[in-house]
């Protein structure tokens, strides 16, 4: 039988691609996202990927109960995890105060936060009793410097940075591995979905989801701690985020982020 994984936020972007290649490779996989065209995205992995299973599952895990719904399923069908891919995720651009409403920040506290926590909770727990599992988190180069316009969103991926790098030095010895991902600008839904679209981030050069997750896919294989994708301005970025201090990177991320700061 082929090993099973688990993708959120496989309904587009850089998790449907993470699907893709799970699929490619031989895993049966459990897609889910909120709405039913996570049916659709199924159907065409499935096609492409010949001889394995891709199951959809609907489940809006910005709630307890959606989580729990989809644990529910997941041990329905009595088999165990192998690989775990947290990546359904949501932004909110604009100016905190003024732009933003408070349920939308929850929102993504909910989604980007709360689900992560609470379904890594349920599932880790049996792949350390197996000695074996993988686990990803989409974090983003975001977490690396203060977030000015999307200050919710980026604290949410710092929050996943550090949680990932946590639980696998806790998990260290046991036969399970946590990888974190993180991506540069990427050319998905995300900037349209955070309304975003004016902002220089939005409308700069974005790097293919296609590669960022084969990019994440290899580290999650090989049980790296992380992996910065996909492009090599990412990674500069990435570098230079370790040693700038955060009011200098602050400055520098609000040309990016600020609603207007578009060229023209
Ligand atoms: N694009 C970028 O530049 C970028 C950069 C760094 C990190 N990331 C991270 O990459 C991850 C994937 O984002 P993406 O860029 O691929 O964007 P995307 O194309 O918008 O994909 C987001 C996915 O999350 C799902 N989702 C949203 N709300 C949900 C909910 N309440 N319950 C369940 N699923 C939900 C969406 O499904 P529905 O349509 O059903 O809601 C969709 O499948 C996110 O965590 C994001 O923070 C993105």
């Amino acid at each position: 039988m082929n090993a099973l994984a688990v993708v959120t936020g496989a309904s587009s972007g850089i998790g449907y691609e993470l699907a893709k290649v799970l699929a490619d490779n031989a895993f049966d996989v459990v897609v889910v996202a909120e709405d039913e065209r996570i049916d659709d995205a199924a159907a065409q992995i499935g096609l492409r990927s010949g001889g394995v299973h891709v199951e959809p599952v609907r489940a809006d895990l910005r709630g307890y109960e959606g989580v729990e719904a989809l644990v529910a399923r997941l041990r329905a069908m009595g088999r165990p995890v192998d690989v775990l891919a947290v990546n359904a995720g949501v932004g909110v651009g604009g100016d905190f105060v003024r732009d933003t409403s408070l349920d939308d920040n929850l929102e993504i506290i909910d989604l980007n936060v709360r689900s992560a926590v609470h379904l890594t909770h349920r599932l880790l727990g049996d792949m350390v009793d197996r000695k074996q599992g993988k686990v990803l988190f989409t974090s983003s180069i975001a977490a690396t410097a203060p977030g000015p316009f999307h200050s919710v969103y980026a604290a949410s991926k710092a929050f996943l940075a550090s949680f990932g790098q946590s639980l696998r030095e806790e998990l260290r010895d046991t036969g399970v591995t946590v990888t974190t991902l993180m991506p540069g600008p990427t050319d998905t839904e995300f900037f349209d979905r955070a309304g975003m679209q004016d902002t220089k981030v939005a409308t700069g050069d974005k790097d293919d989801p296609e590669k960022v997750a084969l990019q994440g896919f290899e580290a999650l294989m090989k049980g790296d701690d992380h992996v910065v994708a996909a492009s090599l301005k990412n990674k500069v970025q990435a570098v230079a985020g370790r040693v700038a201090p955060d009011p200098v990177k602050a400055k520098m991320m609000r040309t990016m982020t600020e609603p207007g700061s578009a060229e023209p």
